[in-house]
C-alpha cells in the first residue's frame, strides 16, 4: 500500500489500482484528497502492472463535495477542476465505487470516471445550488451528457439528490452492487478489461444533448416551473445558464462558461449567506455546557396530549421516524377527528405516489388513540399540545407527574408560556422542558427547545437527539415570553401595525416584506391565520385594528374578507378599499396624522425591530449565539436564506448603520427603539454579530 497523502492511499490488487480516500467525516475534497487522487492516477497510469483504476472511500460516505470550509481561502493547487481533467484523460479505465452520498464535487469526480457503480442505499446529487452556487468542477457540463437535459436541470438547479435505483435507470451508474462494494467494483472492472470495453468518456459523449442544441424552449419552460421557488435566488438562473452552455457550446468552452458563472456566485453575498446558514444549522446542536458524551435517555414510546392541528402534526413527525405514539384526547369525537386528519394527510401523500398504501397502514398502526391519560404510564416522553392556557397546562402536568415513569421527559408545546412555572407543579422539574413546534408541525422544520431553569443536561441532550430523529432543526432557547422567534416576531407585528396607522396601505407593507424575500407580507399572513386568533368577542371594544375587523365579521380568508377581499374558493388577496377606509377612520380617531411612508422606512422598521430584539435576546442569554437566531428565522418564519437571517443581515448592512437608524427611530418613535446595549457594545468595539458565533 502506498500512502499518497494523509487522506489517500493506493493499493494494487489483481492488476487494479485502488485509490482509497479517508478524510472524515464526509470525505470532503480538501487539498489532501485532491492531491491524493491526482497522484494516485498519475502513479497508476505510469505503473505497467495496473490495468484499471478504482476510486473508493472509507467511512460513512463517498465524497460529499468540495470542502466548503476552504471556500474564500486562497486556492491550493491542484484545484478540483485540474484533478478531474487528469481523471478524464486517464488512458486506463477508471471507476468510482460509491456508497453514502456522492454529492457536489464528489459526484463531479464520479462523473469524470469512465464507469460508476453504487450500493443500493447510495445517493447522488449536485446540491451546490442550496449553497448559492453551481457545480463548478464540470458537473453542469457532464451531468446533462449522462442523464439528459431535463433530469440534469432538476438535479442541478433544484439540487435534490436521487437514489441508486433511479441513478441506474437514468444511466448515472452502470451497475448496482448488492454485496461488498470493493469486491463488486473489482469484479466490474475485471469485466471491463476482459471485454476490452471502450472508455466511456463523458466529456466526449454528446448523444443526449445534441438534439436540443439551439432549443431554448426546454430551458424557458424549466425556468417557469421553478419561478415561484427560485424567487429572489441568484444561483438557480446561473445553473440553468451553465446547462444551456453544456448544450450549445463545445465541452471546453462550456467548462469555461461554468467557471465564470460559478465565480460570479462565489463572490456574491447570497452564497456567503447560504454557506453560513449550512454551518449555522449544524452548529445549533452544539450547546457550550452540554458535552457530546452527555448521557441520554432511551426514547421509544411517546405520548402526545391533544389530537388537534398541533398534536396531530407532532404525532406524524414521531410516527414518520418510527416511534410508537399514544395519542390522548378528552372526547372520542376529537380523537376520531384527529386520527382522521392524520390518515387523510397520509392518504394525500400516497395519492401523489410518495408513499404506498401499506406504508400508510403501517404508520397509522404506530398510533394508539386513548381517552385516558393513565395510558401514558409506560411512555418515555410526553408532549402536551393543548391550547395555550396556563391553568390547564399546570393541571395536565400535575397529572402527568403522578402517572408517568420517574424518568419520562415531560414537554410542553407552547409558543409563549413560562416553562418554569409549568415545571414547578411537578416533582421533577429537571425532566420538564418546552418543545415549541411550528404550524403545520408535520411540515415546518423548526423546533424551539425551551430549556427551563431546572431542565437537566441529559433531558436537553436527549430532546435535541429526538429533534434530529424527527428531522427537525432543534434550536435551544431560554424561557421568556415568546422565546426567541415569537418575541422577535411581535416587534415586527408592532411596527407593521403602526405603519398602517400612520398611513401606509396594507398592500404597501405587504409588498415591501414580500419583495424583501419573505413568502408573504404580515397582512396577507394575518388573513391566512385568521383575524380571530387571539380575539375575545366578550371583551372586544373597537380599541384595536384587530377588534374592529373582527367585530365587522372580517375574520380573514375563511370569511371572505379581512385586510383583503377573497373570492369564493380563491386564496388570492384582492385589495379592499373598504378595509383601508376602516383602518384610516380608526387611525384618525386615535389621533394619527396620515402621511406617505417610503418603502425604505417600512423595510427598516419591520426588519431593524427584529434585529434590535434579537440583540436583546442574546444579551439575556435566551439564544446561545446569533446564528441560532438566524436559523430560527430561516426555518420558522420564512426569512430568505440568501440573506442569512436577521443577525447575518445586520452585519451585511453594517451594524453601525443599523445603530444609527435605531437611534434616529428612538428619537422619532420613542423608547421601544432604544438600541440594545449589545449593539452599542459591538459597534464600539468595531465588531459584528459574527464575532459572537
Ligand atoms: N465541506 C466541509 N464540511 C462538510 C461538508 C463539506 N462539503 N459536508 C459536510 N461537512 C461537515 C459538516 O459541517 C459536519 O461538521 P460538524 O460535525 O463539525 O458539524 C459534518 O461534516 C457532518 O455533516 P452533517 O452533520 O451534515 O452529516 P449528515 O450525515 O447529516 O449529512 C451530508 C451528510 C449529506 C453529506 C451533508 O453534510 C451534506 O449535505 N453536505 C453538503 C454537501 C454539499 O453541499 N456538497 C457540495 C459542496 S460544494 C461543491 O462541491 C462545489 C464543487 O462543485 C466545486
Amino acid at each position: 500500500m502506498i500512502q499518497l497523502t494523509e487522506a489517500a492511499t493506493l493499493t494494487i490488487q489483481e492488476g487494479i489500482g485502488i485509490i482509497s480516500i479517508n478524510n472524515p467525516p464526509v470525505n470532503a475534497l480538501g487539498f489532501p484528497v485532491r492531491k491524493g487522487i491526482a497522484d494516485g492516477i498519475d502513479q497508476s497510469v505510469k505503473d505497467d502492472q495496473v490495468k484499471a483504476i478504482i476510486i473508493i472511500c472509507e467511512g460513512r460516505t463517498f465524497c460529499a463535495g468540495a470542502d466548503i470550509k476552504e471556500f474564500g481561502q486562497p486556492p491550493k493547487d491542484p484545484g478540483l477542476g485540474d484533478v478531474l481533467e487528469v481523471l478524464d484523460a486517464s488512458p486506463k479505465p477508471t471507476l468510482a465505487a460509491i456508497h453514502g452520498t456522492a454529492f457536489g464535487g464528489g459526484l463531479e469526480t464520479a462523473l469524470s470516471c469512465h464507469f460508476r457503480v453504487g450500493i443500493p442505499s447510495a445517493k447522488f446529487g449536485l446540491p451546490e445550488v442550496k449553497l448559492g452556487l453551481l457545480p463548478g468542477a464540470g458537473g453542469t457540463q457532464r451531468l446533462p451528457r449522462v442523464v439528459g437535459i431535463e433530469k440534469a436541470l432538476k438535479m442541478i438547479a433544484i439540487g435534490n439528490p436521487i437514489g441508486a435505483a433511479e441513478a441506474l435507470k437514468v444511466g448515472l451508474i452502470d451497475e448496482l452492487v448488492e454485496g461488498d462494494l470493493k469486491e463488486g467494483a473489482i469484479n466490474f472492472m475485471k469485466k471491463v478489461l476482459a471485454e476490452n470495453r471502450p472508455l466511456k468518456k463523458v466529456s466526449e459523449n454528446n448523444e443526449k444533448i445534441e438534439a436540443d442544441r439551439g432549443n431554448s424552449e426546454v430551458f424557458d419552460s424549466f425556468r417557469k416551473s421553478i419561478a415561484r421557488k427560485a424567487r429572489g435566488f441568484d444561483a438557480p438562473e446561473n445553473c440553468i445558464k451553465a446547462v444551456e452552455a453544456a448544450v450549445n457550446l463545445p465541452f471546453a468552452e462550456g467548462l469555461e462558461r461554468e467557471r465564470n458563472l460559478f465565480m460570479e456566485l462565489m463572490q456574491g453575498n447570497q452564497s456567503a449567506a447560504q454557506r453560513y446558514a449550512f454551518f449555522a444549522e449544524r452548529q445549533v446542536a452544539k450547546i457550550p455546557d452540554i458535552p457530546k458524551d452527555t448521557p441520554q435517555l432511551d426514547i421509544k414510546k411517546v405520548g402526545i396530549i391533544g389530537a388537534g392541528t398541533m398534536g396531530g402534526g407532532i404525532a406524524m413527525n414521531f410516527v414518520n421516524a418510527g416511534f410508537q405514539v399514544t395519542l390522548v384526547e378528552t372526547k372520542q369525537e376529537f380523537l376520531d377527528r384527529g386520527l382522521g386528519v392524520i390518515k387523510k394527510n397520509y392518504d394525500i401523500t400516497a395519492s401523489k405516489g410518495k408513499m404506498s398504501a401499506e406504508e400508510v397502514e403501517s404508520r397509522m398502526s404506530l398510533i394508539t388513540g386513548t381517552l385516558s391519560m393513565e395510558d401514558l404510564a409506560d411512555v418515555d416522553m410526553v408532549i402536551e399540545a393543548v391550547y395555550e392556557n396556563m391553568d390547564l397546562k399546570k393541571e395536565i402536568f400535575k397529572k402527568l407527574d403522578s402517572i408517568c415513569k420517574a424518568d419520562a421527559i415531560l414537554a410542553t408545546n407552547t409558543s409563549y408560556l413560562d416553562v418554569n412555572e409549568i415545571a414547578a407543579v411537578t416533582s421533577r422539574p429537571e425532566f420538564v422542558l418546552g418543545t415549541h413546534f411550528f404550524s403545520p408541525a408535520n411540515v415546518m422544520r423548526l423546533l424551539e427547545v425551551v430549556r427551563g431553569e431546572k431542565t437537566s443536561k441529559s433531558v436537553l441532550a436527549t430532546t435535541l437527539t429526538i429533534g434530529k430523529k424527527i428531522k427537525k432543526v432543534a434550536v435551544v432557547v431560554g424561557v421568556c415570553h415568546g422565546f426567541a422567534g415569537n418575541r422577535m416576531f411581535a416587534q415586527r407585528a408592532r411596527e407593521s401595525n403602526f405603519l398602517v396607522l400612520e398611513g401606509a396601505p396594507v398592500e404597501q407593507v405587504d409588498k415591501v416584506i414580500y419583495d424583501f424575500g419573505f413568502p408573504m407580507g404580515p397582512y396577507v399572513l394575518r388573513d391566512l391565520i385568521g383575524m380571530d386568533v387571539g380575539w375575545n368577542p366578550k371583551t372586544s371594544s373597537s380599541s384595536t385594528i384587530q377588534e374592529i375587523m373582527c367585530e365587522a365579521g372580517r375574520l380573514g380568508q375563511k370569511s371572505g374578507s379581512g385586510f383583503y377581499k377573497y373570492e369564493v374558493g380563491n386564496r388570492t388577496p384582492i385589495p379592499d378599499p373598504e378595509a383601508l377606509q376602516m383602518i384610516s377612520d380608526f387611525a384618525a380617531k386615535q389621533g394619527y396624522d396620515k402621511r406617505e411612508i417610503s418603502d425604505d422606512e417600512i423595510k427598516k422598521r419591520c426588519i431593524y425591530s427584529l434585529i434590535n430584539e434579537g440583540a436583546k435576546i442574546l444579551e439575556e442569554g435566551i439564544a446561545v449565539r446569533p446564528s441560532d437566531i438566524d436559523i430560527i428565522w430561516i426555518n420558522g418564519y420564512g426569512w430568505p436564506v440568501y440573506l442569512g437571517g436577521p443577525m447575518f443581515y445586520a452585519d451585511l448592512i453594517g451594524l453601525d448603520q443599523v445603530l444609527e437608524t435605531l437611534k434616529e427611530y428612538e428619537g422619532r418613535f420613542g423608547e421601544v427603539w432604544k438600541p440594545a446595549a449589545l449593539i452599542e457594545k459591538l459597534v464600539g468595539e468595531g465588531k459584528g454579530f459574527k464575532d459572537l458565533n
